[in-house]
């Protein structure tokens, strides 16, 4: 299976902390990033050790941290570091070390070592706002870019000077979704463009309130990210404030099921592929409110119209991938869809289990195809449903 999102397990990443206050982010960095299975190796400058120290980041990764290019590491340590890389990470990156790379210099441990590298680098600045918008840093920004170093670009927020303003390191979240969107171009789905949708459609009763779903969207994320992380050029469609990091993808928020209809239309144009994990509405009040409803003693009857089914109205050449949530007859069921939506595949899940389906993070399903070829997995975790689901959609390609 090519992991989409285990897909940092076995990789050398060279995480570069420099002199920042933002420094000891650096420390959940390296943890995540080990967490996920890759071989972390820190090398960090000498304003670094200020703010963290080698032994914090040595005690999380389990490698030696290198701080100089004359420290015994038993290698030419910037050539060793370079040819070793899958990547480096330079998180957070200060403006010096932003212009001593612009400038292509070598004098230090963590300039050398990107110079020497063929590896992709990824650079999150974290600075005070003055500095980052200073044309110089501007300049040396756009240097890197052109020379193909990507960007993460910082957040907005409290910076140490107590000031508020552009400058703060992006969230490691999003820094980690860019580590994975660098490192996945060239993968499997490189050149496809997917849409996947994610998230449960509300549907307007009154100003205040929708009827909705019980839907997460956890599992169009974990498709989405997967996806992204194997090449794919994404577009998702989503209901608002759901989980996950969107880096490299198009985000296109919606609610209502209409409003997905009108969207998912416009982007399967020129799309290879359509993932519908969203729990969509089937109806919705047929006359919702202007303002709000008032509390009352007395019954409310609420008529609820059928609203259009999106897989079946919109129609092209990209593959159709439909999911099934059923609380009974899940095969039969499944297929009555398969059939009645024109479905390449249809993912059949059961949604009464315990443990599986909505909100949760795990799900067991099923895949049907067309031919109807059947094959039933155990109970596992989004992230690994999403792969396998990709799996088979880059053999249908
Ligand atoms: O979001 P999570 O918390 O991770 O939960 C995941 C999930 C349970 C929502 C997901 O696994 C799932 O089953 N999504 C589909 C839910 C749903 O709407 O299933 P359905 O059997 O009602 O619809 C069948 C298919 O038609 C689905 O692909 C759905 O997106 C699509 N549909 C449904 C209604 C509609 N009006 N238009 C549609 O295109």
């Amino acid at each position: 299976m090519t992991s989409g999102n285990n897909m940092l397990e076995g990789k050398t990443i060279i995480l570069g902390i420099t002199g920042s206050i933002a420094a000891f982010k650096g420390a959940d960095i390296a943890s995540k990033l080990t967490r996920a299975g890759a071989n972390v190796t820190v090398v960090m400058t000498e304003p670094a050790c200020r703010f963290i120290t080698p032994l914090t980041l040595e005690s999380i990764t389990g490698n030696q941290a290198v701080t100089s290019l004359w420290q015994e590491t038993g290698g030419i340590n910037h050539i060793t570091l370079a040819e070793k890389a899958d990547m480096v990470l330079i998180a957070p990156a200060t403006a010096s070390i932003i212009a001593r790379l612009a400038g292509g210099f070598a004098d230090d441990l963590l300039s050398c070592l990107v110079l020497a590298t063929k590896s992709p680098v990824v650079i999150a600045p974290a600075m005070h706002t003055a500095m980052y918008e200073n044309k110089l840093t501007g300049q040396n920004i756009q240097k890197l870019k052109e020379c193909g170093f990507m960007i993460v670009e910082p957040g907005e927020g409290r910076l140490a000077s107590g000031a508020y303003g552009k400058g703060r390191l992006a969230d490691v979240e999003v820094i980690i979704g860019a580590v994975k969107l660098k490192l996945g171009v060239n993968g499997d789905l490189a050149g496809k463009k997917i849409v996947v949708t994610a998230g449960g459609t509300r549907e307007s009763l009154d100003p205040v309130r929708y009827i909705g779903n019980r839907s997460s969207g956890k599992t169009g994320y974990e498709i989405a990210q997967a996806a992204r992380n194997r090449g794919a050029c994404v577009k998702l469609v989503t209901t608002a404030g759901l989980p996950g990091e969107t880096v490299g993808m198009e985000v296109f928020e919606i609610e209502a099921a209409q409003d997905m209809l009108v969207t998912v239309r416009e982007l399967v144009k020129d799309a290879d592929c359509l993932i519908m994990a969203a729990a969509v509405a089937d109806f919705k009040p047929e006359k919702p409110l202007s303002s709000k409803m008032k509390k009352s003693d007395r019954a409310v009857n609420i008529k609820l119209i059928p609203v259009p089914d999106i897989l079946s109205e919109v129609k092209g050449k990209f593959l159709r991938v439909g999911f099934a949530a059923e609380t009974e007859n899940l095969e039969y069921n499944a297929r009555l869809k398969m059939k009645n939506k024109d479905l390449d595949l249809v993912v059949a899940n059961d949604v009464s289990g315990k443990g599986a389906g909505f909100g949760s993070d795990y799900n067991k399903v099923t895949l049907i195809y067309r031919d109807q070829t059947t094959k039933d997995y155990p109970l596992m975790a989004k992230s690994h449903v999403a792969d396998i689901l990709l799996d088979e959609i880059a053999g249908l390609f």
